[in-house]
């Protein structure tokens, strides 16, 4: 039997990248995935390539952005089918005006919104049914640059994915007398659509040498799979080709022996 056989799983941000990666790795392991996005085309076309190779998902679209939508998401979740093993809080997005000279209360507004009440929203709507059940796994993605600042991704993407990785220890700190594990997940670059907002385009051979969706979502379902008295709380996981230190090794060594 699968792992996942009989499990109820919800990723959020699974039309693209590593949300539909995550979403196709669950089926694969026998979940029924409900996947959340506000476009309704890909989360179908995830929906048929999960059908496609026998496996059980369905679409519920909705912006994660507006506490109503994501409880109604929940309800309705529960109301199918009585329960929900496994929240994948995936869904997030930059904007490319995002330097300090550019930034506008608006665009902070979307960042902050778009990534950190959206997936607070997600985990408090998930919560209760989890606590009934006295089981369940979070897995959240933040960003390296939930760890790190640096001026790539921008002053609000740095500070709400800090924020992921606060809520995400929050909640073990609080439920693990219930039986819940939350695990956040730091990926440095991935080749995904995210990459398209940047405001320095990256090139096709950059994209090629990043971790790709596929890596996250085997990690997801890795997470996922854990048997429920092991939590892991976080993972940093980062393209061998590091950009970051591969510019810093290119820098000239500030006082290197000059003889
Ligand atoms: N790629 C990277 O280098 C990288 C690195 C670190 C962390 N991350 C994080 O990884 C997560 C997944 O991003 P990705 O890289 O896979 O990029 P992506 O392909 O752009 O995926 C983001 C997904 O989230 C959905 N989404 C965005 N805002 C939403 C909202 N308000 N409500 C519902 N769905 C929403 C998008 O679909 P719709 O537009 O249809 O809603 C999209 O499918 C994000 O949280 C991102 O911040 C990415």
């Amino acid at each position: 039997m699968a792992a996942l056989e009989g499990k109820i799983a919800w990723v959020t941000g699974a039309g693209t990248g590593i949300g539909q990666a995550a979403a196709v790795a669950l089926a694969r392991e026998g979940a029924t995935v409900v996947l959340t996005g506000r476009r309704k085309e890909p989360l179908d076309e995830t929906v048929a390539a999960i059908a496609k190779a026998g496996g059980k998902a369905v679409a519920k679209p909705g912006d994660m952005m507006k506490a109503e939508m994501v409880n109604r998401v929940v309800a309705d979740i529960d109301k199918e089918f009585g329960r929900l093993d496994i929240l994948v809080n995936n869904a997030g997005l930059n904007i490319t005006e995002r330097n300090w000279k550019q930034l506008t209360p608006e665009g902070l507004d979307t960042v902050v919104q778009g990534n950190l009440s959206s997936a607070f929203y997600c985990a408090m709507a998930v919560l209760p049914i989890m606590r009934r059940q006295r089981d369940g796994v979070l897995i959240h993605t933040s960003s390296w640059a939930g760890r790190w600042v640096s001026p790539l991704s921008g002053s609000a993407y740095n500070a709400a994915k800090h924020g992921v990785v606060a809520m995400s220890h929050g909640i073990n700190m609080e439920e693990c007398v219930n039986g819940i594990r939350s695990c956040v997940v730091c990926p440095g670059e991935v080749a995904t659509p995210i990459l398209d907002k940047r405001p320095v385009p990256v090139s096709q051979e950059d994209r090629a040498k990043m971790v790709q969706s596929e890596d996250c979502g085997d990690l997801i379902r890795y997470i996922a799979c854990l048997p429920p008295h092991v939590c892991i709380n976080e993972v940093v996981i980062s393209p061998t080709w590091n950009r970051g230190y591969v510019a810093a090794l290119q820098q000239p060594h500030v006082g290197a022996s000059k003889k």
